[in-house]
């Protein structure tokens, strides 16, 4: 790490003395004050809930500049990426630090598609479910359950099983993702079909039936694609910390990973597309556009309980770049399918309008996030909306295997601790049951 030219100084208003701490200077983005032995040097501890101020790690795959509305991966914008590259050059990107040549990327490809299938005895674990079950409920026992079936990958200490089990993870999940929807659907499964691309494949596995091929719509498979490139990553959010505490512990990387598609689940992250749709839906029943005002009016009113679901970001105080490109493809996708006037999609303008300008929205920074955009696009592909999260924990799966890999080879990675303020009862002695 680089020392900045300057120092911080604590001080103290009790007259005890005050102490030096020293900061560090990434390449970009803010300069962190190194407050390790801070502990040892005053008996406190910092206290930041949420995480609002604390930097729990270094990292060199993803940043956001979220004043400027800026992704970068790796140092390349999600807006070339998404219009240069496919999901398994940016897979390559975030996990080996560099965009693949031709070879390379055919080489990355082969080795992925090598591990599409699933142990068969997983679609005996998977019958175990209600076929009523959440995907996510499925997709965190199943991912879970990879560690019990792929034992010669589970040693995070050893690089090999680190690769292979990142592999097999990127191969995998869609495999899973098909089988859950399968399940659910009461029809049989399909297995992969490794000639076609990642996207199609996972298309083919959705939709084909064993009586009837399923032909892939290049434009639907491009919008696939792009769902999965805008989600590969997206630093140190909840879920990605997720997996990097749990991992911290030197648990296997499928524990980790089922860890942090758990946390993924919640309506404030990636459950955000479900609810999104689902709230587009609920205005819709009420009579659409006409009802957008009073809408509005009841998420302005803190005692409402209502948010504007697809709607701001913890980082990004202006339009997250993800969901301009996610708009791009959800016209393209509409027009494709000769669903221009979806009710939906118009709904959706007509609040995104509406918030862009409002005051309320205006003055707390609130765009629309990719959420907003992207559960239109896979409701008109034909993805129910309930596996819409499982399509989001299947894309981020590379960048939390990046993450995780890149905290175990990191010299300076501990597991991870946090400390509080404690504030319950002090020492007291327990009365027998009697007395109480
Ligand atoms: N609708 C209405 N008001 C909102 C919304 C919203 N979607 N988001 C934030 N606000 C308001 C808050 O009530 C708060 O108002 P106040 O200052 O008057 O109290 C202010 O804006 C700041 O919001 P916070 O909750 O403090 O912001 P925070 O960074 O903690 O939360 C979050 C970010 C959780 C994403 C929030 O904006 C939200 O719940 N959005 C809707 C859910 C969503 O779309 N999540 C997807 C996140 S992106 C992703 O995971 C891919």
């Amino acid at each position: 790490m680089k020392l900045a030219d300057n120092k911080a100084t604590l001080s103290f208003s009790n007259g005890s003395a005050s102490i030096d701490l020293p900061v560090y200077r990434g390449t970009v983005g803010p300069d962190v004050i190194d407050i390790r032995k801070l502990y040892a040097q005053t008996g406190m501890f910092t206290y930041d809930p949420g995480f609002l101020s604390t930097a729990a790690c270094q990292s060199a795959i993803t940043y956001i500049d979220g004043d400027k509305g800026e992704l970068l991966y790796r140092g390349y914008p999600i807006e070339q990426l998404a219009t240069t590259c496919d999901f398994m050059e940016t897979c390559h990107l975030l996990l080996y630090g560099r965009l693949p040549d031709i070879a390379a990327k055919a080489e990355f490809t082969q080795r992925v598609t090598y591990h599409t299938m699933v142990n068969e005895q997983m679609q005996f674990f998977l019958r175990g479910f209600r076929r009523d079950a959440h995907p996510m409920a499925i997709m965190t026992g199943l991912v879970g359950a990879l560690s019990a079936f792929y034992h010669d990958s589970t040693d995070i200490h050893n690089p090999e099983h680190r690769d292979i089990s990142a592999l097999r993870l990127i191969a995998k999940m869609p495999t899973l993702v098909a089988m859950a929807y399968k399940y659910s659907a009461g029809q049989p499964f399909m297995y992969p079909k490794n000639s076609l691309s990642y996207a199609g494949n996972f298309l083919h596995m959705m939709f084909a039936t064993p009586c009837e091929d399923y032909v892939v719509n290049p434009v639907i498979e491009r919008a696939l694609d792009r769902i999965f490139v805008l989600h590969a990553d997206h630093e140190q959010n909840a879920s990605t910390s997720t997996v990097r505490l749990c991992g911290s512990s030197g648990t296997n990387p499928f524990a980790a990973i089922a860890a942090g598609v758990a946390c993924l689940w919640g309506p404030a992250h990636g459950g955000a597309n479900e609810a999104c749709l689902n709230m587009l839906e609920d205005i819709q029943a009420m009579g659409g556009i006409a009802k957008v005002g009073q809408f509005m009016e009841q998420v302005k009113d803190k005692n409402s309980g209502v948010k504007l679901m697809g709607f701001g970001h913890r980082v990004y105080k202006n339009y997250d770049p993800r969901a301009k490109l996610m708009q791009e493809t959800c016209k393209e996708v509409l027009a494709s399918l000769g669903l221009e006037n979806d009710p939906l999609f118009k709904l959706a303008m007509a609040l995104e309008k509406i918030a862009l300008e409002d005051d309320y929205f205006v003055q707390r920074k609130l765009y629309p996030n990719v959420d907003f955009y992207s559960g239109i696009v896979q409701r008109a592909i034909g993805i129910p909306v309930s596996l819409f999260t499982a399509i989001f924990a299947l894309a981020r799966t590379v960048g939390w295997i990046a993450q995780l890999n890149e905290m175990i080879g990191d010299p300076e990675y501990k597991i991870g601790r946090p400390r509080q303020l404690f504030s319950g009862s002090t020492r007291r002695d327990v009365l027998p049951i009697a007395q109480r």
